[in-house]
């Protein structure tokens, strides 16, 4: 309630500051207009349309090893969660590195000279992190459905994430050796990153006769990694169930029937091992693409109290080999179209009466990894800009982009963590300013 006003408040003041800086001059370039025409811009600062989170702006970091390739590029190098930010070089040649993931860097020699040259004290990466204070990170995507953890009893092997074009996403199973969450943790700590952590939700998984995937979530291992994070005293902000298996799902789908019973099971653990801890996770789920009947049905069955936040993903420009990728950025329509995906979300979130809200889970615009020189680069920014403003209208309370590094679509240059310009956008867009934005009507 309070914050709600208090940004009423802050969106007045945003808003009335650049009114009495006069008349905001805006430069169209449709069609019939030579150069630059000044137009006057009011805004309407007293009618709050929609809040987002006070931490709207969040970024993902990913599971995709150095051998990911998109149309002949590798473009993900040493931007995964399994090998990002080493300690020290000592850690990175032993005992958080997987002897297999060394093999791998040694036949790309260029990369394993680099592990050596960066490490987690690398203070660029760390301030990068630090400068959002706080920047929310989804850990997460298409590979965390085949990732065990380390942990419980009996405790799995732990083997790397092995190319192989046989299996789904061209990777065998990998694992998180818990050796290595410590030490992301411990980089979480020192950044003062809020962390959300999408789990496998594939384990158990039988396949059915409609060629979806069923049977009950087996969480053992799910339910272990998370004791072992509650012992450790890390604190995460949010459990995630699986990246894109809702709808028709990305390679392999889940009912929404069947996701439901996951996430109150999800729900029910995540109680249990939380239990008298003040702090307790959110619940998020399914981190997929929007599908009206799927997402309709898993809001009723996950009612009142399982589901906190629902997550959708967003790649409307199509995928990175496009060619057009630069017309579709700078076209508005284009990009207005994305805005039915945001609608209907709404509509289903308001008819259904629910308490859950929406996010964006993962945003990188053009799927496949992006591309260089377009989706990491000024032009970009248009796509952003435009994604921020219109998420916080439909009242999307978070809004993660892909990635904060790695692939092309980095907020950070995979190699040199040197900031690329959309890194700089959440700056200027109002929502970062302060405490739940409220997004106010423009009338142009
Ligand atoms: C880690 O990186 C920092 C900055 O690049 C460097 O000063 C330090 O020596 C490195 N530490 C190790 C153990 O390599
Ligand atoms: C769930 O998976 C674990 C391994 O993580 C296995 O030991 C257990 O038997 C499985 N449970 C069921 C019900 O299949
Ligand atoms: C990232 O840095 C490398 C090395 O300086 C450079 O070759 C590459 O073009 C940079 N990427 C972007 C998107 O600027």
């Amino acid at each position: 309630m309070g914050g709600g006003v208090l940004s009423q408040l802050l969106g007045f003041f945003f808003w009335g500051f650049l009114w009495l800086a006069g008349p905001v001059a805006v430069y169209s370039g449709g069609p019939g207009t030579s150069g630059a025409d000044a137009v006057a811009v009011v805004v309407d600062g007293t009618a709050a349309i929609a809040v987002t989170d006070g931490d709207f702006v969040c970024a993902t970091l990913d599971w995709w090893p150095p051998e990911k390739c998109d149309y002949g590029t590798c473009s993900w190098g040493l931007a995964s969660l399994l090998n990002l930010v080493g300690s020290s070089s000592a850690c990175y040649a032993k005992s958080c590195m997987l002897q297999q993931e060394i093999d791998v860097l040694i036949r790309h020699s260029q990369c394993f000279l680099f592990s050596f040259m960066q490490n987690l004290s690398n203070p660029i990466l760390l301030n990068a992190v630090k400068a959002f204070s706080p920047l929310k990170l989804r850990l997460g995507g298409s590979l965390q459905d085949k990732i065990i953890y380390g942990t419980g009893d009996p405790k799995p092997q732990c083997t790397p994430f092995i190319k192989s074009t046989s299996e789904m996403f061209g990777f065998t199973q990998g694992c998180l050796p818990m050796s290595r969450w410590d030490e992301l943790n411990e980089f979480f700590q020192k950044a003062g990153a809020v962390i959300i952590f999408g789990l496998n939700a594939l384990n158990g998984r039988v396949t059915l006769s409609d060629g979806s995937l069923g049977g009950p979530w087996n969480y053992s291992n799910a339910a272990a990694l998370i004791r072992y994070t509650v012992n450790k005293g890390y604190a995460i902000h949010g459990w995630e169930l699986g990246n894109e298996l809702s709808g028709s799902g990305v390679g392999a789908r889940i009912g929404a029937d069947q996701y439901a019973a996951d996430v109150i099971n999800l729900r029910s653990i995540i109680n249990e091992i939380y239990q008298g801890l003040p702090d307790k996770p959110l619940v998020l789920a399914p981190g997929g693409f929007l599908d009206t009947n799927w997402f309709t049905e898993i809001i009723s069955r996950t009612k009142p109290n399982s589901l906190d936040v629902i997550t959708h993903h967003i790649y409307n420009l199509g995928p990175g080999v496009d060619q057009h990728l630069t017309e579709k950025i700078l076209d508005p329509s284009y990009l207005d179209g994305e805005a039915g995906t945001f609608r209907d979300l709404q509509r289903i979130l308001s008819s259904a009466g629910t308490s859950t809200i929406a996010w964006v889970g993962e945003a990188g615009g053009a799927y496949n990894s992006g591309h260089h020189l377009v989706t990491d680069s000024f032009v970009f920014s248009f796509w952003y800009l435009d994604q921020l403003g219109m998420a916080s209208t439909y009242d999307t309370k978070t809004y993660c982009r892909q990635s904060f590094i790695g692939g092309n679509y980095g907020l950070l240059n995979t190699t040199t963590f040197r900031p690329n310009p959309d890194y700089y956008r959440p700056a200027s867009h109002p929502t970062s300013f302060c405490c739940g934005f409220t997004a106010n009507s423009i009338v142009y």
